[in-house]
């Protein structure tokens, strides 16, 4: 693998465009392909240069917009990847727009070359059996902002070979990443499967009536805090196991384990409700309302990163023992 060539990204929408800043950031070369042409007139370039204007002015990058910019290249030619050592794919989240770009980028690079999958949901196995090549298939599944926060995860298909996972892990780490790699290909990945598990416990208790929406969203904010200083297994050594042994005992028998989509989601999405982005969604808001949730969502996320950043290095002052395999 060489690290210090560039990296194609394929599929320039929300996440596409949001990894392209963050590669841009960490000193890579991007050559970033639109399969759909109007992307690379309108939005993508638009919406790659205000990121990293937002990054220059949040202190980020010492490097002007202008200086990052060099090194993009806007193609919707998959030839271009040809100097590619990896390729990402981000588009769509459908199985048939996905195995038809798998096609087109393999047809287009050397068989050595890495390509992954943004896909938050679909299982990597699936999507690698789409592939000539097969081993050269991983899940890279970043997280939105991909330039504010820390999160990576790798995730090694059936055919994937660990040590290759391994070694992208490493690398991921120049990316400003704390990565995580998911040997084995599970439904969810890790974040995914806790945090649903998470948003069917929220739906259970306001469908029972036990707290409205808005008690539910308050508690997590100021009772979850700590999700950003450590992980669930770190906390309870922080806040001593022997309370947490206890309460299990008596406490998992009372969790919801419904298996169908919660009644309270389902009736919002028929009604295609989306959230603040059309204003119909848990709560409701007008344009205003959902422009100013958004743009301080984005702030917040800066924030965060600092902060994040700023911990990540005090912890690793902290001599420690990783847990063996
Ligand atoms: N949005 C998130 O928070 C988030 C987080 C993690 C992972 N993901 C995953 O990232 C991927 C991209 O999501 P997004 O939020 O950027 O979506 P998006 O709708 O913003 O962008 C999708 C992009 O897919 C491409 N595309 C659309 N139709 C196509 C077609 N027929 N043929 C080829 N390309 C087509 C286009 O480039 C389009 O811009 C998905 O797999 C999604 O599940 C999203």
């Amino acid at each position: 693998m060489n690290n210090n060539a560039t990296i194609g990204i394929v599929g320039l929408g929300l996440m596409g465009t949001s990894i392209a800043v963050a590669l841009l950031l960490n000193g890579q070369k991007v050559i970033a392909v639109a399969p759909i042409v109007s992307d690379l007139d309108k939005s993508a370039p638009h919406r790659i240069r205000q990121a990293l204007v937002e990054c220059f002015r949040e202190g980020m990058t010492l490097e002007t917009p202008e200086e990052l910019m060099v090194n993009i290249t806007f193609t919707s030619d998959y030839a271009n990847l040809q100097p590619c050592w990896l390729v990402m794919e981000s588009v769509f989240e459908d199985l048939n727009i996905k195995q038809e770009v798998f096609k087109k980028i393999e047809d287009h690079v050397a068989d050595d070359v890495i390509i992954t999958s943004n896909t938050s949901a679909i299982p990597i196995s699936i999507l690698q059996n789409f592939f000539k090549v097969p081993e050269r298939f991983f899940g890279i599944h970043w997280a939105v902002p991909a330039y504010t926060s820390r999160f990576l995860e790798i995730i090694c298909g059936d055919k994937s070979p660990v040590e290759i996972g391994e070694q992208l892990h490493e690398i991921a780490k120049q990316w400003g990443k704390e990565p995580t790699l998911v040997r084995k290909d599970i439904r969810g990945f890790i974040t995914n499967r806790i945090m649903y598990a998470m948003y069917r416990e929220a739906f259970h208790l306001v469908e029972k009536g036990h707290a409205t929406i808005a008690d539910v969203d308050r508690a997590c904010k100021n009772g979850g805090q700590w999700m950003a200083f450590c992980g669930p297994f770190r906390y309870m050594d922080l806040t001593g196991l022997q309370a947490y042994h206890a309460v299990m005992k008596d406490l998992f028998p009372e969790l919801s384990s419904q298996t169908s989509v919660p009644k309270l989601i389902d009736d919002i999405a028929q009604a295609d409700g989306n959230g603040v982005f059309n204003g119909k969604g848990f709560y409701e808001y007008t344009p205003e309302e959902a422009k100013k949730w958004a743009e301080t969502f984005d702030r917040f996320a800066f924030d965060m990163n600092r902060l994040s950043a700023k911990y990540a290095a005090e912890i690793a002052k902290i001599p420690s023992q990783e847990i063996p395999e």
